[in-house]
């Protein structure tokens, strides 16, 4: 172990996923720890923060070990200890920030507070290992959709976001209208490669006077209506049609408001986070549109494109660089806004 390398222990828990990782230097993940609890909350159809929160503490230091253990280190190898503090549910990030607030407490290790969404974006960082801001990044996720640019670690500009419904709600509602459980983005993904994109016509919205912006609920009501329609009439919904039709309306939209903010800022880098950018067909309309336009498209692997410390553990390692550092006063944030310290 070389003396200069720098460890980070990181510790997610701002949903449904109790998660810790090691990361080696920023960019090589030594263990990536995920308990998820996504077979409870389905009984409920979403997640309900009481249980969440109840399991995390159930799980917390036993993933935390066992991502040490993964790693081969212990916490006396440890630099820094980087813990999701915002946004998310608040019982539940508790849980994630007391558990680093005690070790670091116990043993004298730095703590670094990180923003989620900036975990989400600084996942491109783990297999890419070239790409460095600046860039545009689409974040998609249960609980957001950002466009951001990147001017550097830890420095960011958001200049668009959901008016209502984010992205992966939007999916994860439509899913439920058409039968499908919870989490609905998963599902749609699989069955719309049985079904026709151009099947039904659903809107594709945009927001007078802020081109980069976003809203789904009306594309949400569309669906919903189309449904209750065919109903109505007591034709037979093709629900594969309904998931790719739907799904080919939100990926138009993402790439058309996220690509023309790439050519319009100047820039030729463009890279996807969070659990909707797991999405195949995303990922190919924009590998397309990319390829076409000459813009290099980064994405990180689904594992990393749904919660997990590990790209905690990246943007703490950033954080860390910059000297961030917080106190035992440190608290979850439900609210927390993107590049406030
Ligand atoms: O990033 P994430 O794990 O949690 C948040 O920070 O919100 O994102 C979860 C969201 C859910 O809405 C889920 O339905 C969606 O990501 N999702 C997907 C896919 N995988 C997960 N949406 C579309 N296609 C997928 N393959
Ligand atoms: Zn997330």
């Amino acid at each position: 172990m070389n003396k200069k390398d720098i460890f980070i222990l990181a510790i997610e828990s701002s949903c449904d996923e109790t998660a810790a990782a090691v990361v080696k230097n920023g960019r090589e993940v030594l263990s990536n720890v995920i308990s998820s609890q996504i077979d409870l909350h389905k009984l409920y159809g979403g997640v309900v923060p009481e249980i969440a929160s109840r399991k995390h503490i159930e799980k917390i230091n036993q993933v935390i070990e066992e991502a040490l253990n993964e790693a081969n280190v212990t916490l006396q190898d440890i630099t820094a200890i980087a813990v999701t503090y915002g946004p998310g549910l608040v019982g539940a990030l508790l849980v994630g920030v007391s558990a680093a607030k005690a070790i670091s407490f116990a043993t004298g290790i730095p703590l670094v507070g990180v923003h989620h969404i900036e975990g989400h974006i600084s996942a491109n960082y783990i297999e890419n290992k070239q790409l460095e801001p600046e860039f545009v990044c689409l974040v998609v996720s249960g609980g957001h959709t950002h466009l951001v640019v990147v001017q550097d670690y830890g420095e960011y500009e958001i200049i668009g976001r959901t008016r209502d419904d984010a992205a992966g709600e939007a999916f994860d509602k439509v899913a439920r209208a058409i039968g499908l459980g919870y989490p609905g983005g998963p599902k749609i993904d699989k069955l719309s490669k049985e079904g026709n994109p151009e099947a039904i016509r659903f809107p594709r919205a945009k927001v007078e006077d802020a081109i980069y912006d976003f809203s789904f609920s009306g594309l949400k009501s569309a669906v919903l209506n189309y449904l209750n329609s065919c109903e109505m009439k007591g034709e037979k919904v093709n629900a594969a049609d309904v998931a790719a039709s739907f799904q080919k309306a939100v990926i138009d939209v993402l790439v058309d408001h996220a690509l023309h903010a790439v050519e319009e800022y100047g820039y030729h880098k463009f890279a996807i986070a969070g659990g909707v950018a797991s999405n195949s067909s995303l990922r190919e309309a924009f590998e397309k549109e990319c390829t076409a336009r000459n813009i290099e498209f980064y994405y990180p692997s689904p594992i990393f494109c749904t919660d997990n410390a590990a790209m905690i553990g990246v943007a703490g390692y950033y954080e860390y660089l910059k000297g961030t550092r917080h106190g035992y006063d440190l608290n979850a944030v439900p609210n927390l806004k993107l590049g406030e310290r």
